[in-house]
């Protein structure tokens, strides 16, 4: 049995949009923080005694719809490593399920990893990617940790993810504001194909939001904290305005997620550097610097009595027991 753990991760620049639903090619790059607060933890074994794969999520035992997406994964490592027997995949998320704290992502990196180590693989960082990739897009960039851009790509070589060179300047944190805990409706997997079906804002998005990322990596570079917040937010919020302009629109944000859109915005002039950013769903999470992370949680905790979590960056997707 192999049990890996790997850390979820927030986008600074936005994945939304496929060019390539089958390999699983973004219509543009992305960039992101790994977190080290949140991770899931998987287990794998291939047994020959099984007749069948098996996924227990969280100590309850998956069907279905919720089965079939690992089944399909665990194909692909079988074909990969020339391994036939079914698995025995047992995981536990320290995440918010489905709360657009993108559980997905560290869910497929940990299976990705887990999997194909219990199958014999050595897969170095870019080939885990690229498997993770199939699972869920944003499940690539959480094979590596602290900042890590994934390059979109043409095929399915070319579109993996590597670490961004990030100045020692820069101590950044996330800190997750948990605006509601219930089942998001729109998965982002529907989302993101209603969107390139049939928002007028998509090719805008697409070509500028590709730009943000080269730029980002200058930023990161270069240690720019202000470059970083304001292509961070601009990112997220042009990402939300393609849901909008979909036919039909459709949105995640709640109310209280602009309130706070808007509060991080109040709170910048004040002084405190603090930039916003969401994703499939409802919650808001706020992108500041170390040094002002507490007084930005406990500014916010008064404000709007949510709870709150502050994470730094975290490590890349690693084997907990051989
Ligand atoms: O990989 P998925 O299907 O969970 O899509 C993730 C999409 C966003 O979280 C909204 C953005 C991102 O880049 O993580």
């Amino acid at each position: 049995m192999t049990t890996a753990r790997a850390h979820t991760n927030i986008a600074l620049i936005k994945y939304w949009g496929k060019a390539d639903q089958k390999l699983m090619l973004p219509a543009t790059s992305s960039l992101s923080m790994t977190l080290d607060a949140f991770y899931t933890d998987t287990s794998v074994v291939f047994d020959a005694d099984l007749a069948a794969d098996t996924f227990i999520l969280d100590g309850v035992a998956q069907t279905g719809a919720k089965l079939v997406p690992v089944s399909t994964f665990l194909d692909r490592v079988r074909a990969l490593s020339g391994r036939q027997n079914y698995a025995r995949v047992t995981s536990v998320n320290h995440v918010p399920t489905a709360a657009g704290l993108a559980s997905s992502a560290s869910a497929y990196a940990a299976l990705a990893l887990a999997a194909s180590r219990a199958a014999g693989l050595n897969l170095d960082a870019a080939a885990l990617s690229r498997l993770a990739r199939r699972g869920s897009g944003s499940a690539s960039r959480s094979i590596l940790g602290d900042y890590v851009v994934w390059h979109r790509g043409t095929d399915d070589l070319s579109s993996f993810a590597e670490n961004a060179t990030v100045s020692p300047a820069l101590d950044l944190r996330m800190i997750a504001v948990l605006v509601s805990d219930k089942e998001k409706r729109v998965s982002s997997r529907q989302g993101m194909a209603a969107t390139v079906a049939t928002s007028a804002y998509f090719d805008a998005w697409v070509a500028e939001n590709e730009l943000a990322c080269q730029k980002m990596l200058v930023a990161l570079e270069a240690g720019d904290f202000t470059r970083v917040g304001e292509l961070t937010e601009r990112s997220a919020l042009m990402m939300h305005a393609t849901t909008l302009a979909a036919n039909p629109p459709f949105t995640y944000m709640l109310p209280e997620s602009l309130a706070l859109v808007q509060y991080a915005q109040a709170m910048r002039a004040d002084g405190i550097p603090v930039y916003a950013t969401m994703d499939a769903g409802p919650n808001v999470k706020l992108l500041t610097t170390a040094e002002y992370a507490d007084e930005v949680q406990s500014r916010v905790t008064a404000k709007f009595g949510e709870q709150t979590v502050c994470a730094a960056p975290g490590p890349a997707a690693h084997i907990l027991e051989d």
